[in-house]
């Protein structure tokens, strides 16, 4: 399979360049800047680009290519420092932007070359995304500028002969007009693609890989019901059948339907399906905790303990499967991109697992990537499409102390708040949706009769990565309705309120 290099300089919309190759059907990976041009070689790749980064070309210190990378007869695209990078190594020069008229941030309208392989048949006249404050005083020999804008002169460079190309800007974000245009340009025009990278075939290539690796070993896998355990499950299952042992922890926190949804799912396959009812195992120890990081705590411990003493009945297999995805592994180190975990993960490795090797079938995928080979798996659209659900479930959305009384409230009313957004098709639009039970109670009125009952808060969001958020404009008329039906059929419930806080300076979550 044709392989384009990401080379990763730190810059934060690394992974996103990564995702836009492979949606135009070309595989990718992101390798850190510092891997040895002979490893580099040795991945064969049509094409490499690279990435923006923090820093600034010419300061000691910087991220540097070895030049001899300019020497494989590779085509190069060179994005904001990866720009500057190739002019700084080609005999340009780079240098600190002094006034206003070079430095520049945000959407610009830039003018484009139309006979530059990057922007052929691309209107010549469009808005790109800018973030840089260095400039390209002296253009490298051998390039010409093929882009600019109304400040800078030196927006776009291509070495049109060596297949070198640099832009000041970046395509890869949305904000940049026919930005995956120009990057399908690069990799059609300039790489001569051939565009081999389609979920179907890395489906059955997968599967393949996986027969050879297990052969006729065992494999466990704790299944929590998510998008990335369930498509490694399905996978798996696919893959070697009723070797793979499947361990569903149902730790009585999940929405309604939730645990029977999952188990529904992998019906079709002939696996070793577990399904742990743990319910009062984890109300019991989480009875009288109100404090949420405790409880986190708690149910990330007795999460495991669970999953262990399933695994002792179980006894030795020869690996143990995660749903590891593609962002986890350049986040953890493979790139220098300084990206803040957004989430807490449950769990952590069982200590008591005997297992010889982890198995990780997900690994270079991203996301979108992972929900559709869920769909290639035959896996059912509410799984493959289901918002983020945080590990420890509703116990952090029932505020304060949790009863079994007060999650069956929530479980109603959550459903009929997601039942109504469906219906709606107002769901796809959210990020993330769903209702808290804030366990303060007030006064109403229903009928003839005073009520002193729960106050239920409704929460929806919108955002691209979870650390900032922007609480949604549900148009009143559904919140309405929404509140109506939760107040007549959930009953407790005699108040309905809607978060309008974005985060920050709230949380998604309320605990
Ligand atoms: P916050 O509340 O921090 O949430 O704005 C950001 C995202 O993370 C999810 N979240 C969790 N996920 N375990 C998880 O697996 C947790 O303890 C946890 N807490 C929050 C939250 O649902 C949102 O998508």
């Amino acid at each position: 399979m044709e392989k384009v290099i990401v080379l990763d300089f730190g810059g934060q919309y690394n992974q996103l360049i990564a995702r836009r190759v492979r949606e135009c059907s070309v595989y990718c990976e992101v390798k850190p800047y510092t891997t040895p041009l002979a490893a580099l070689k040795k991945e064969a790749p049509i094409g490499i680009i690279f990435t923006g980064g923090p820093n600034s070309v010419y300061a000691p210190d910087s991220p540097q290519v070895d030049p001899e990378i300019f020497r494989l007869g590779v085509p190069i695209l060179g994005i904001c420092y990866g720009c500057q990078l190739l002019a700084h190594h080609l005999g340009g020069k780079v240098s600190p932007a002094t006034d206003a008229s070079a430095r520049e941030y945000g959407k610009t309208e830039t003018y484009y070359d139309g006979g530059c392989a990057l922007f052929r048949g691309l209107p010549e006249t469009g808005v790109s995304w800018m973030s840089h404050g260095d400039y390209m005083e002296k253009v490298p020999d051998g390039f010409v500028l093929t882009a600019h804008s109304d400040n800078c002169p030196n927006v776009a460079i291509a070495d049109e002969t060596r297949r070198f190309y640099g832009v000041q800007f970046h395509p890869e974000v949305n904000h940049t007009e026919n930005g995956v245009k120009m990057i399908r340009n690069f990799l059609y025009g300039v790489c001569h693609a051939k565009g081999d990278w389609t979920m179907g075939d890395y489906c059955k290539t997968a599967i393949a890989g996986l027969r050879e690796k297990i052969g006729s070993g065992k494999v466990l896998l704790a299944l929590s019901g998510g998008v990335d355990s369930s498509v490694a499950a399905a996978l798996l299952a696919e893959a070697v059948g009723n070797q793979l042992t499947c361990v569903f922890v149902d730790h009585g926190l999940m929405r309604k339907n939730e645990g029977d949804e999952v188990e529904a799912a992998f019906a079709k396959w002939d696996v070793n399906f577990v399904r742990v009812n743990a319910e009062k195992r984890f109300l019991d120890k989480l009875a009288g905790v109100t404090e949420p990081e405790r409880k986190r705590k708690i149910i990330g411990e007795e999460f495991i303990r669970v999953f262990e003493d399933e695994a002792r009945k179980i006894g030795k297999v020869d690996y143990l499967a995660q749903g590891t995805i593609y962002p986890d592994v350049i986040e953890s180190g493979l790139g220098s991109a300084a990206t803040i975990k957004s989430h807490h993960n449950v769990g952590g490795l069982p200590d008591f697992v005997d297992f010889k090797e982890i198995v990780e079938p997900l690994r270079m995928l991203f996301k979108d990537e992972v929900r559709q080979l869920g769909r290639e798996l035959g896996l059912p659209e509410y799984l493959v499409t289901r918002q983020p659900f945080p590990g420890p479930g509703l116990a952090i959305r029932v505020i304060g102390e949790i009863t079994k009384e007060k999650l069956e409230i929530l479980r109603e009313a959550d459903f009929v708040f997601r039942d109504e957004l469906h219906k709606e098709g107002a769901d796809k639009s959210l990020s993330q949706y769903f209702a808290v039970l804030t366990s303060m109670r007030s006064v109403g009125v229903m009928g003839d009769g005073r009520t002193y009952d729960y106050t239920l808060a409704l929460r929806a969001v919108n955002t691209s990565d979870f650390m900032t958020a922007d609480w949604a404009r549900i148009p009143y008329d559904v919140l309405d309705r929404i509140s109506t039906r939760i107040v007549n059929e959930v009953g407790s419930i005699n108040r309905i309120v809607y978060d309008i806080t974005s985060k920050p300076p709230a949380t998604i979550e309320w605990e």
